[in-house]
This record gives C-alpha cells, structure tokens and sequence, in this order.
C-alpha cells in the first residue's frame, strides 16, 4: 500500500483531489467509485475549484456512489444522493444521468444490490474508488463481522456508526438503521483505490489495516488484497 502523509486536513483534500483529476485527465471516461462522509468533502471542493480552473472536466465522465441508506428518499437532505448532488454534481459539468447511487427507494434491497453489481460490471467496473474509513475499520456500510458480503447488499448499521452518523441528524433516532452498500468484492474489483482517512479517532482502524493482515472483524484489512491502493491520511491518523 502507498501512503501520502500530509500535514492537514486541506493538505489531504487537495492530494486526494490532484489524483483524481490525474484519473480524469488520462482517461476521461473513467468510471469514479465516489463516497460520502466528511472525509472527502475537502477533496469535492477542491475539484470544483480545479472544474471552474480548467484542470478537470467530468464531461465524459460516469460515478457509482458507494453506498445509501435504506429506505431513504433521494430528496432528503441526509440522502448521500442529496449529498453528492450538492457537494459535487451540481457544481461541475457531470452528466447526473451518468451518477449511480444505490437506490434507497427500491422495494426490493436484495433486487437492487443484484441491479447495481450488474450496473457496475456493465460499466466496465471503476476506475478509481474513493474511500473513507470508520472508526471500527469499516468501508462502505461493511461492518466488522465475522463474515463479510461480497457483492452490493443490504446491511444493518452497527450502533457505533449509528452514533458516529448521528451528528449529520437531528437526533440518534432518525439515522437510518439500514444501507445499502457495495461489497468488499464490489470494492477489491476497482483498478486504483484511494483510502481517505483524517484525525486522530482514525488511527487505531488505520494501524489495525496497516498491519497487513486479512481480518474480515476490520474489513479496510481487505483492501491488503489490492495490488493497487494509496492511502492519504492526515498525519494524526497514523504513527508516522
Ligand atoms: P467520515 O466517515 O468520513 O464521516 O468520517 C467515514 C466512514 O465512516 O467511512
């Protein structure tokens, strides 16, 4: 795993931010693996500014979204649909009928996570996948546990996300106890992954990762599988 150490916070964003625009710049069409979360809203705000400099376009670009509560509807502002449309797609020249986001309305969560593999898969699969991490080592909504999903599915929230998450509501009882999310499968078949990971509640899960172990109890330990991962992180979410 490659790892980029930065100073801050901003320093992180704009790391994270120049790689994808490398993406973009070499290959066009690539296929974005997005996520939501505060890690990269940084990295979101600084490709606006580099969109309104010339240096990226999204033009031709296409983006699967991570994850989604479930049930939520799209136009509710802690949607992570609502998320990417403010914090992103309505600020560069994206195509929004080219942005996927697992459908937190579908009847059927087990039908949409079937849909959205092979949605995924006929894209081509992602180029580059962004990634956060959770204070228990989770990517996406894949929780520790003793057996991990591959592919994208529906899945409980564990009470330490629903607290963590808690912030963004009005109160701990209006998280959504569910998600949808991709799998560690979904997520290990991406060409390049970069994991985003800042302050110092993050360390322990990052260390636990950088251990080099295959833990499906801290599933970012999977991501040891990938022969083509960077990890950015802010200096105090890692012993340097
Ligand atoms: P955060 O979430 O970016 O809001 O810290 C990351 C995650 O839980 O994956």
């Amino acid at each position: 795993m490659k790892i980029i150490i930065c100073k801050t916070y901003d320093e992180m964003s704009s790391a994270a931010a120049k790689l994808v625009a490398e993406q973009l710049n070499e290959k066009p069409t690539s296929v974005l693996g997005l996520a939501t979360g505060s890690t990269p809203e940084g990295m979101y705000a600084e490709l606006i500014e580099m969109y309104r400099n010339n240096a990226v376009s999204f033009a031709q670009a296409t983006s699967v979204n991570l994850d989604e509560y479930y049930p939520i509807e799209p136009t509710n502002d802690q949607s992570y649909r609502y998320f990417m449309n403010t914090k992103l797609f309505d600020h560069v020249n994206i195509d929004k009928e080219k942005t996927f986001v697992p459908n937190g309305m579908a009847n059927d969560p087990d039908t949409e996570g079937i849909r959205y593999e092979a949605l995924i898969e006929r894209l081509g699969g992602v180029d580059l996948q962004i990634l956060g991490i959770g204070r228990n080592g989770h990517i996406g909504f894949n929780e520790p546990a003793d057996r991990l999903i591959p592919g994208t599915h529906v899945t409980a929230l564990t009470a330490g996300t629903i607290e963590a998450n808690s912030r963004f509501f009005a109160s701990e009882a209006d998280v959504p106890r569910m998600a949808l999310t991709m799998g560690i499968g979904s997520i290990l078949k991406a060409k390049k992954i970069v994991l985003m990971a800042a302050g110092a509640e993050k360390k322990e899960a990052v260390m636990r990762m950088l251990e080099g172990f295959i833990d499906t109890n801290c599933p970012a330990s999977l991501l040891n599988l990938h022969p083509d991962v960077t990890l950015i992180c802010t200096k105090d979410a890692i012993n340097a």
